[in-house]
């Protein structure tokens, strides 16, 4: 018995990092899987380790009609959508504010809020319709609530996902459907060198290391683990919460 059997999700953000490692997983745990990424050829490559349960669709998380046309993909290919992983994201490189271009600015946006907003647009109506409850998983970041210097912005960013969260989890409550995120501390996947704007090497990975009380950064594991038990049964009452998966850093 998988823990996620007869359920379809939508993981945007897919083709690398930990969406990849999310639509696997659930997979494994009994899901179909919309493995959506901009990257049409890293989407298939996902997609590829799993053809029965994963099939990858290109889209962009900002645009609408990519949105419509995911979902009307995944209804049409699997029936339904109980779940939508919002895991896409962007940052720019580690710097000042300052030397943070309007572009950049509008960019980290566009991904990590509006595609959030858009997702859950598109994906809302026939979970509500559908009257069986849903989930919708968020991946935030620890800088949510414990920003630092150099990535001001997209910190702010996920502090707008973070509330979101909470905000989503309190109007789609009735309907049963339950909104969440995860928060990942630092984790050397292809965003590492963007938010510490340092190469992805030991030595840097162990400048990070000294101030999380458990001594390591993130594995693609750890958050991959916390996005199966929110999307499960098994967090059926939890609903509202930014779970930080950080080995104490936040503390
Ligand atoms: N890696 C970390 O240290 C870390 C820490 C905290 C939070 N996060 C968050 O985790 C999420 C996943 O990041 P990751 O570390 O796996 O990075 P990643 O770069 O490996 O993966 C991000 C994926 O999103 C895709 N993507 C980017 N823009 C897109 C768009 N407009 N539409 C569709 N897909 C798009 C990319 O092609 C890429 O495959 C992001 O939201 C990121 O902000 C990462």
């Amino acid at each position: 018995m998988g823990r996620l059997d007869g359920k379809v999700a939508i993981v945007t953000g897919a083709g690398s990092g930990f969406g990849a490692g999310i639509a696997l997983r659930y997979a494994l745990e009994g899901a179909k899987v919309l493995v959506c990424d901009i990257n049409a050829t890293t989407a298939q490559t996902t997609a590829s380790h799993n053809t029965a349960a994963l099939s990858a669709f290109a889209m962009d998380v900002t645009k609408r009609a990519d949105w419509d046309a995911a979902m009307q993909e995944c209804l049409a290919r699997f029936g339904r959508c109980d779940i939508l992983v919002n895991n896409a994201g962007w940052s720019y490189t580690n710097k000042a504010t300052a030397e943070v271009t309007e572009d950049e600015f509008e960019r980290v946006f566009d991904v990590n809020v509006k595609g959030v907003y858009l997702g859950c647009q598109a994906w809302v109506g026939q979970a509500v319709q559908r009257g069986e409850g849903g989930v919708i998983v968020n991946i935030a970041s620890v800088g949510a609530t414990r920003p630092r210097p150099g990535l001001v912005w997209y910190n702010a960013s996920k502090g707008a996902v973070w509330n979101a969260t909470k905000g989503l989890a309190a109007e789609y409550g009735p309907h049963q459907i339950r909104v969440n995120s995860i928060c990942p501390l630092v984790t050397a996947t292809g965003l590492f060198s963007a938010f510490t704007g340092m190469e992805d090497t030991p030595d840097n990975r162990a400048k990070f290391t000294s101030n999380v009380p458990m001594g390591r950064i993130g594995e693609v594991e750890d958050v991959v683990n916390a996005c199966v038990f929110m999307a499960s049964d098994e967090a059926k009452f939890i609903t509202g919460v930014n779970l930080e998966v950080d080995g104490g850093r936040c503390i």
